[in-house]
C-alpha cells in the first residue's frame, strides 16, 4: 500500500468531463437529498447512471427527486430508500430493501452526516449521535452490502472531512460519547476520523482477503451546503453563514471528489482526494497530503473490533 502524493489530474484537477457514459451502472448515495450528495446524484444521473438515494426524510427526498427530474428529464432512473443512519434497526431494514431492489452496486457513497451538534445527543442505540450517524451507521451499512458490492466488483467511497486531523486526533476509546467534556468540534472530528480510519482499514482487509471491492476516501473541502443548518449552535450557524460566502465553494464542486472516487480509474490506496487549494478547502480536485493519524493501524484495528461489537455485525473480513 503506497502513500505517495501524486497529482494525477493536472492544473484543472479532476472534473466530471472525464466521466463517460454510466449507462447500466448503479450508485447508492446516503444523505442525497441536499448538499454534496444531491449534486453527486445529479452528476451521476446526467451520465446515464441509476442512482438510489438512502435518505432520512421522505418529504425532502420527494422534493429532491422532483428537482432532479425537472432539471434532467423524467426519464432519469432515481429512487429513494428511507434510512436513519442513527438507528441500527433502520440501517438493517434499509439494507434489506436495497438488496431486494438492486442486483448490483457499482459504488456505495457514504456521504450522509451530521456535524458540530451543539449539545451532546445520544442515539437510540446509545451512541453520541455524530459517531452513531457518521461512523456506526455507515459501518453497518457497508458490512451488510459488502457481498453485493464484491459480486459487482464495486466500490465504497468514504466521505471524510479535513476535521479528521483537528480535534483530539484520536478515537477516545475510554469515553466514546464524550460524557466528559463534550464539545461539538471534538466529537465531530472524532466521527470523521473514525470514518476515514475505517475506510483505510477496509482497504487493508480487502487486500488481505483478495476481495473485489475498491475503497476510496475523499472530502468536499469547505462547501456551501445544509451541513450546519439543523445541528450547530446559533453562533456557529451565523459564523458559517457569513464565512462560507467568502471561503467556501459551491455544493456542486464539493460533490466532485466523491463522484471522482466512485467513477475514476487508477486511484491509489492509502490516499485522500479533495480540493487542493487554500489548505484543501477549495479548488482543483486531486490527491491531498494525508495526515498519518488516519493510517494508524493499531487504532483502526481496535475501532474495527469495537464497531463489530457495537453494531452486532458478523463480518468476517
Ligand atoms: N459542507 C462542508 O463544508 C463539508 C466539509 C467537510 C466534510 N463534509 C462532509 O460532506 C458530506 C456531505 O455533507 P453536506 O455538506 O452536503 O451536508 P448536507 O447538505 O447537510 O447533507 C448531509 C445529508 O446527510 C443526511 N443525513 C443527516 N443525518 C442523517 C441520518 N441520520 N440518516 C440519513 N441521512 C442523514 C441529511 O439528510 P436530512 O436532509 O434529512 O438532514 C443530508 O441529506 C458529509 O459527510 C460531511 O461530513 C462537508
Amino acid at each position: 500500500m503506497t502513500n505517495m502524493l501524486t497529482k494525477q489530474f493536472g492544473k484543472k484537477g479532476w472534473t466530471p468531463e472525464r466521466i463517460g457514459s454510466l449507462k447500466g451502472k448503479t450508485y447508492v448515495i446516503t444523505g442525497a437529498n441536499s448538499g454534496a450528495g444531491f449534486e453527486a446524484s445529479r452528476i451521476l444521473l446526467s451520465k446515464g447512471a441509476k442512482v438510489v438515494m438512502m435518505n432520512r426524510n421522505p418529504d425532502k427526498s420527494a422534493t429532491a427527486i422532483e428537482a432532479l427530474k425537472l432539471s434532467l428529464g423524467q426519464h432519469i432512473d432515481v429512487s429513494f430508500i428511507q434510512v436513519d443512519l442513527g438507528e441500527l434497526g433502520s440501517v438493517r431494514t434499509a439494507a434489506n430493501a436495497l438488496l431486494n431492489l438492486t442486483p448490483s452496486i457499482d459504488a456505495l457513497i457514504c456521504n450522509g452526516a451530521i456535524a458540530q451538534v451543539a449539545k451532546q445527543q445520544i442515539t437510540v442505540d446509545g451512541f453520541e449521535n455524530q459517531l452513531g450517524v457518521n461512523h456506526f451507521g455507515h459501518f453497518l451499512l457497508c458490512g451488510l452490502l459488502f457481498d453485493r458490492i464484491n459480486e459487482s466488483k464495486g466500490r465504497i467511497v468514504m466521505v471524510g472531512s479535513n476535521a479528521y486531523k483537528m480535534g483530539l486526533k484520536r478515537i477516545k476509546f475510554e469515553d466514546l460519547n464524550f460524557d466528559n467534556k463534550y464539545t461539538a468540534w471534538d466529537s465531530y472530528a472524532q466521527s470523521k476520523l473514525a470514518q476515514m480510519m475505517f475506510g483505510y482499514e477496509l482497504q487493508r482487509r480487502i487486500k488481505a482477503a483478495d476481495k473485489n471491492v475498491e475503497v476510496q476516501v475523499c472530502h468536499p473541502g469547505a462547501s456551501r451546503t445544509n451541513l450546519l443548518k439543523d445541528t450547530a449552535s446559533t453562533f456557529n450557524k451565523i459564523l458559517w453563514a457569513v464565512m462560507s460566502r467568502v471561503i467556501a465553494q459551491s455544493a456542486e464542486k464539493g460533490a466532485w471528489p466523491e463522484v471522482m472516487c466512485a467513477t475514476e480509474q487508477g486511484l491509489q490506496s492509502a490516499a485522500l482526494y479533495g480540493p487542493t487549494k487554500r489548505a484543501n478547502t477549495v479548488g482543483p480536485v486531486d490527491q491531498n497530503k494525508l495526515d498519518s493519524i488516519a493510517l494508524n493501524q493499531d487504532m483502526a484495528a481496535k475501532l474495527w473490533t469495537l464497531s463489530l461489537e457495537k453494531t452486532s455485525l458478523n463480518w468476517s473480513l
